[in-house]
């Protein structure tokens, strides 16, 4: 390996040294045009949008930091690949080609197309998770955790302290803690565990990866203890990037041995394909047990559509299969990630407050530190969220007390430990002098902090209110 190597070089990136970043393996061969509101526009469209972003038409964003899911752009080979789609409604090719790019990529034997991760959650616990089951895991992602109390389950977070310290510099956040995992197996007990899951990378926490010595020893645990262990994939291509580039002992291997690994150490996995398969839509349940894998079809058939094609169309299958190499690609995840961390330094550099060490979807603003003084039950995430839009046209995303949640039985807010604005870098789409434009919008939120205001709800949904509550700004600071 190169001496000079930076983190995110590719291991055996053939190019000159001493560069201070590896550059993109593509170029923009189609654009799509984006435009600036005016400060007037965007404090009309802000108020008409109930103060939450998800109400503003796309049309009115200028950077649109909401999420990497679905969002990136498909290559021309991705393109190619759909114009090839098989419509047939059983035993497509596009399934069988889907089917083949699954057992290379991750050695499961079992594959269940889904429209999307959700669903391929909804599958899966429709099978295993029943009233009053407890399933243990790293911060889980917050419609895995809706799925699980929708079935008056419980989802519990064993995830390593150091996770809940934003600025701790640390190589794996997203690490399970094994004394909090074997704590909840004694007092619960292994028949109210369908199964503990590990989300890879771990988005709630911070998009902070999980070390494969960690899958190795939680899987170890399952094991002893008679427990199925499954991932939640949405971004394994980038956890086996963070594996390969931080792990002692894991330098010299391929980012799909490491990905293979990590899948063989589980008994199924779901996986949102858009994100690491750089699709718009798609999904996976994919399992290495028969049995379940029978169990699961029927709900399959059910929920999603016939075996062979579940959510998705012929077309969105073959974009599937090429993402799921072109997501492994290793001059691919080093410019992706080597751009979310360029971007996370330069707010560092510029003082503004953020989970360390960056991940590698997104950066996670640390409002508590941002606005320090404002309660959570202010929603300090939030206020910035809306400062962002009226700023600059930039549509981050509220990961705080909003999305958490009231407690389903006390009916109390339930602030999390980490209140954080999330702004999702979108595979392929957005150039660094973009980012540089968010990062001084930020700078000029953050030397007039001061004047930020909570917000409180004009109206609360019963669940998932994140996405359609509407909200006014205090009256005063
Ligand atoms: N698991 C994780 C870790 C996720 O981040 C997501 C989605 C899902 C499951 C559900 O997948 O959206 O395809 O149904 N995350 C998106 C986000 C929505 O913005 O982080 P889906």
């Amino acid at each position: 390996m190169r001496a000079n190597r930076n983190e995110t070089d590719p291991v055996d990136w053939p190019g000159p040294a001493n560069l201070p970043h590896n550059p993109e393996p593509y170029k923009i061969k189609m654009v799509e045009p984006i435009r600036l509101p005016s400060r007037e526009e965007r404090e009309r469209v802000l108020a008409e949008a109930g103060f939450n972003v998800f109400n503003i038409p796309a049309d009115k964003v200028f950077i649109d930091l909401l999420t990497d899911s679905g969002t990136g752009a498909m290559s021309e080979q991705q393109w190619a690949r759909m114009m090839e789609g098989d419509e047939s409604y059983a035993g497509s090719t596009s399934f069988h080609r889907l089917r083949r790019a699954v057992e290379q990529i991750t050695g499961f034997p079992f594959m269940l197309p889904t429209h999307q991760g959700r669903a391929a959650e909804n599958v899966l616990h429709s099978v295993l998770v029943g009233e009053g089951d407890v399933v243990p895991g790293n911060s889980h992602f917050d419609t895995t955790k809706a799925h699980i109390e929708y079935r008056s389950a419980c989802a519990i977070d064993c995830t390593v302290d150091e996770c809940f310290e934003p600025s701790v510099e640390a190589p794996f956040k997203g690490d399970v803690d094994l004394d909090k995992l074997a704590a909840v197996v004694d007092e619960h007990g292994r028949e109210r565990i369908p199964f503990v899951l590990i989300t890879v990378t771990n988005n709630t926490g911070g998009g902070q990866p999980v070390s494969l010595e960690n899958v190795r020893d939680v899987a170890a645990f399952c094991r002893a203890r008679g427990l199925k262990l499954f991932l939640d994939a949405a971004r394994f291509a980038e956890n086996a990037w963070f594996i390969q580039q931080r792990e002692r002992g894991e330098a010299g291997r391929s980012v799909r041995e490491i990905a293979r690994e990590m899948f063989e150490l589980a008994d199924g996995a779901t996986m949102s394909a858009k994100k690491d398969a750089i699709v718009n839509m798609g999904g996976l349940l994919m399992l290495r047990d028969e049995d379940l894998f029978h169990k699961c079809s029927s709900f399959n058939i059910l929920f999603e559509g016939y075996l062979t094609y579940g959510g998705l169309s012929g077309r969105d299958m073959e974009a599937v299969a090429e993402g799921l190499y072109e997501g492994t690609g290793e001059d691919y995840l080093a410019a992706r990630i080597g751009q979310v961390r360029r971007f996370g330094d330069s707010l560092t550099d510029a003082g503004i407050p953020i989970v360390r060490p960056p991940g590698g979807h997104a950066i996670y603003v640390d409002a508590k530190s941002f606005l320090p003084g404002m309660n959570q039950e202010r929603f300090p995430a939030q206020a910035i969220v809306c400062e962002l839009y009226l700023e600059g046209a930039i549509r981050g995303v509220e990961i705080g007390t909003v999305l958490a949640d009231r407690d389903p039985e006390t009916g109390n807010n339930r602030p999390p430990k980490l209140e954080l604005v999330r702004l999702t870098i979108p595979r392929r789409v957005y150039t660094d002098n973009q980012l540089a434009y968010v990062k001084q919008v930020l700078v000029n939120l953050h030397s007039r902090s001061d004047m930020i205001r909570g917000l409180r709800f004009t109206y609360e949904p019963a669940i998932l209110r994140h996405f359609h509550a509407r909200f006014e700004w205090e009256s005063s600071r």
